[in-house]
C-alpha cells in the first residue's frame, strides 16, 4: 500500500495505481448516508428528466430527492422553472406527481393561488391583514438548467453553473449524436435494488466486468476499440468506435445516424447516459439511493418522435431483459459481501494504455465521493487524446 503521508482524506491515493477502493462502510452506513443526502445531493447538478414531459404552459411535475420535495412547471412564455414544493402559508405540499394546470398553482390546503412564475395571486381574506404584501410569499425557486433538453436542478444558491460544472460534455454527447437535441421522451422502466445506489454507479464505471458477465454487450460492441475516459473532473465516458455486429445476440439495427459500438457517460453524481447503436436515441439510467442499502434506477429512453419505434424496443428490451439484469445480480451481490467481515477494500485494476479493462474511472468516480464526503481533492481530468 502506498504510504501513509501520500493518501487523501477517505484513504485513497490521487493515482489509481497506487489507490485502494473506499472503504466497505461507505456503502452502508446509515450516517454516511444522511451526510450524502446533504453534502453530495444537497449540493449538485440532479437529472429529474427530460424537457418534453412538461412540454406545454402549466404542466408540471414534482421530484423528491435528498429529503426535500421540488416542482417544476413549464410558464406561458416557455421557461421551465424550479420551486420548492412548499406553500408559503402553511407548509403544505403544493403538488403531487405530474399534471397541467391552467390558471394558477393552488395549494390544496387553503387555496392560496401562485402564477406559474411562483408569485403569489390570491390568499384569500389577506386584505384584512395588516401590511399584508403578496409580494413577500412568492414560491421559493430552485435553479433549474438544461442541456440537451435534459432538465437539471441544484438546491444550492452558491454552486457552480450546469454549464461551467460540467464544461465539453454537451459537445461531447453531440460528437457522437448529433441530433441528441431533438429527441424526446418515449419510455420508461423502473427497477428496485438492494444495493446502495455508489454499488451501481461503480459498476457502470468499469467494463472490466463485461467480457465475464455481459456476452451479448461484447458480442455487439467492438471491445478493441472500447475506451474508458475521464477527460473531465465531474464526468467520464466510455466509447466504442465501431459496432462489433448489426445482428449480434444484443439486437439487430440498421447502420444509420449512429453508426458507432456504444457511447455512456458518467455525469456526477448519479446519472449516467447511454448512446445506443440505431436510430438516434438517448437513454438515462438515474441510481437514485433509497437508503443506505437500496436503490431505485429509472431508466428513460428518448427518441426522435417521443415513441418507441421497432428498434428502439429492441434496444430497450435488451437493456431491461438481458442487461440489466446481469448487472443488478453482480451488485446485489456485491452489496452483500461489503457487509461482509470479510471484507473491507479493493484495488482499481488500471494499465498505462487505459485498455478497455482499466478500472480508472471507477477511481474517478471514488475521489469525487471522497472530496464531496471528507473534504478530499478532486479526481484530475485527463486530456482527451
Ligand atoms: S398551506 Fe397552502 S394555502 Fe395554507
Ligand atoms: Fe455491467
Amino acid at each position: 500500500m502506498a504510504p501513509e503521508t501520500d493518501l487523501l482524506p477517505g484513504g485513497l491515493h490521487r493515482d489509481p495505481a497506487k489507490s485502494w477502493t473506499m472503504a466497505s462502510r461507505y456503502y452502508t452506513d446509515p450516517a454516511i448516508y444522511e451526510q450524502e443526502q446533504e453534502k453530495i445531493f444537497g449540493r449538485s447538478w440532479f437529472f429529474v428528466g427530460h424537457e418534453s414531459k412538461i412540454a406545454n404552459p402549466g404542466d408540471y411535475m414534482a421530484v423528491d430527492f435528498a429529503d426535500e420535495g421540488i416542482f417544476l412547471v413549464r410558464g406561458r412564455d416557455g421557461v421551465v422553472r424550479g420551486f420548492f414544493n412548499v406553500c408559503q402559508h402553511r407548509a403544505h405540499r403544493m403538488v403531487e406527481g405530474a399534471g397541467n394546470v391552467k390558471v394558477t398553482l393552488t395549494c390544496p390546503y387553503h387555496a392560496w393561488a401562485y402564477d406559474f412564475e411562483g408569485k403569489l395571486r390570491t390568499a384569500r381574506g389577506c386584505q384584512n391583514v395588516d401590511g399584508f404584501d403578496k409580494g413577500e410569499f412568492g414560491l421559493k425557486t430552485v435553479r433549474v438548467e438544461l442541456m440537451l433538453g435534459l432538465m437539471f436542478v441544484n438546491l444550492d444558491p452558491g454552486a457552480p453553473a450546469f454549464r461551467e460544472q460540467y464544461a465539453g460534455l454537451e459537445e461531447d454527447i453531440l460528437r457522437w449524436m448529433p441530433r441528441a437535441g431533438q429527441l424526446a421522451f418515449a419510455a420508461r422502466k423502473d427497477y428496485v435494488l438492494k444495493a446502495n445506489w455508489k454499488v451501481v454507479i461503480d459498476n457502470f464505471q468499469e467494463c472490466y466486468h463485461c467480457e465475464p458477465a455481459h456476452p451479448a454487450f461484447v458480442d455487439m460492441v467492438a471491445m478493441a476499440t472500447y475506451r474508458n475516459k475521464t477527460p473531465a473532473t465531474y464526468w467520464s465516458t466510455q466509447t466504442s468506435d465501431k459496432p462489433q455486429s448489426n445482428a449480434s445476440s444484443a439486437y439487430a439495427f440498421e447502420p444509420g445516424d449512429v453508426d458507432f459500438g456504444y457511447a455512456g457517460y458518467f455525469i456526477w453524481p448519479n446519472l449516467t447516459i447511454w448512446l445506443m447503436p440505431g436510430e438516434p436515441n438517448l437513454m438515462t439510467l438515474q441510481m437514485l439511493p433509497d437508503g443506505p442499502k437500496n436503490c431505485i434506477e429509472h431508466l428513460e429512453w428518448h427518441s426522435l418522435d417521443g415513441t418507441l419505434s421497432e428498434q428502439g424496443k429492441s434496444a430497450v428490451d435488451y437493456v431491461d431483459e438481458v442487461l440489466q439484469p446481469e448487472d443488478i445480480a453482480l451488485c446485489e451481490s456485491v452489496q452483500m459481501g461489503l457487509k461482509s467481515r470479510g471484507y473491507d477494500r479493493g484495488r482499481f485494476i488500471v494499465d498505462r494504455e487505459r485498455s478497455h479493462i482499466s478500472e480508472h474511472a471507477l477511481h474517478h468516480f471514488h475521489m469525487l465521493v471522497m472530496q464531496h464526503l471528507e473534504g478530499g481533492e478532486p479526481p484530475l481530468a485527463q486530456a482527451a487524446e
